[in-house]
């Protein structure tokens, strides 16, 4: 693949400029706060929030708002553009602290980047809940208060709102298709449940915004880039699917669920279609139970498979396709934004 464009910011220089972003747009949302009454205690509570929510993450879909705007506009972009774009990268960082919160709650689990989930704090619990719903509505009070008078403010505010409701779908269909027995459980719904809980607010979301801010995100630019976003997040999911049940926490920060959860991911899909009559029947006795013989039963299933050497196969023909996609996109803005994209998300996770 092509060389990056040298605007993209080094790791180190995006993600410092991402969390000093954070810290501003952390006092703008408190300023608000403090106008409309509420008190220290109170506020300082929102803080510890997105502190914690955005902390000891690599903020990727921040720094991809970021890099993408200087990808695109190159070093013409201004001072003031850099900052607003800062900003909307920002607004991704609390959605996704905001979804975090609520997935882990959902999920069960019990830390997150090698923390306690913000909902298994003691002084927290399921306040977390309304937290997450701040969190989110904050995003519309930064937009409110800094862009209503840019020409793109009727797209950004649309298209956060569309990627929350992708997303809330996406979530739902994975919890809809968790209490379907395996058998019923298919690729089509994998593919639909990746497409909205993942690739639509991780991947398009990201870079369609300095698109529609620098008014560049034409109709057909959108639909194309929309489309190779679906691709990378199927791709991206299923990673996170294989980590959860053979990533080293230490490494992930946090402790896989889907087996006890009946998740409808990557590893089971597989196994299913690799198992033999009696292979599956231990699955299907045993995947979803929340007791750790039922959970070993089920990886040692994983392991007779050999299912990370399956996964490492079917990784690399998707990168593989992944790849080609993006080299004929048809347009160049798309193609050199995915290269960014993919630059910071594909790291080789086996
Ligand atoms: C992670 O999937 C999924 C998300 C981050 C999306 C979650 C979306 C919601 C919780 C929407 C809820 C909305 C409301 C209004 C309550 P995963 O569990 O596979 O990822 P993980 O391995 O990081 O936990
Ligand atoms: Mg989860």
């Amino acid at each position: 693949m092509a060389a990056l464009p040298t605007t993209t910011l080094p790791i180190a220089t995006s993600t410092q400029t991402m969390q000093a972003t954070i810290t501003h747009v952390r006092r703008l949302i408190f300023d608000h706060f403090e106008a409309i009454g509420l008190e220290p205690e109170a506020i300082q509570r929102i803080a510890d929030c997105i502190d914690i929510g955005t902390e000891g993450g690599n903020l990727l879909r921040g720094r991809t708002v970021i890099d993408t705007a200087r990808v695109i506009r190159g070093h013409d972009l201004s001072p003031a553009e850099a900052e607003d774009v800062g900003k909307l990268g920002c607004l991704v960082e609390l959605m996704n602290a905001a979804f975090v919160i609520w997935d882990d709650i959902m999920d069960g689990s019990t830390t997150r980047r090698g923390k306690p989930c913000w909902y298994r704090r003691e002084s927290v619990g399921m306040r977390a809940v309304n937290d997450g719903c701040v969190l989110k509505a904050s995003i519309y009070l930064i937009l409110k208060s800094g862009f209503r008078n840019h020409p793109a403010y009727l797209n950004l505010v649309e298209l956060f709102e569309d990627a929350c409701l992708h997303t809330e779908l996406g979530q739902h269909c994975d919890a809809v298709a968790a209490t379907k027995s395996l058998e019923k459980l298919n690729w089509k719904q994998y593919e639909f449940i990746t497409a909205k809980k993942t690739a639509y607010y991780s991947m398009y979301l990201p870079l369609a915004i300095p698109m529609l801010y620098l008014g560049l995100g034409t109709p057909e630019r959108l639909k194309e880039l929309y489309d190779i976003s679906m691709k990378v997040g199927f791709i991206f999911q299923a990673r996170d699917d294989f980590l959860d049940v053979y990533g080293d926490p230490k490494v992930t920060g946090k402790i896989g669920t889907d087996i006890q959860d009946h998740k409808c991911a990557w590893p089971v899909l597989t196994a299913m279609s690799l198992c033999d009559d009696k292979q599956k029947l231990i699955l299907m006795e045993n995947y979803g139970k929340d007791n750790p013989a039922s959970v070993s039963k089920v990886k040692a299933i994983f392991d007779e498979i050999n299912l990370p050497k399956a996964f490492k196969e079917w990784d690399a023909g998707r990168v593989a396709e992944m790849t080609l996609m993006i080299e004929n996109a048809t347009d160049s803005v798309v193609k050199d934004s995915m290269m960014c994209l993919l630059s910071k998300y594909f790291k080789d996770p086996r």
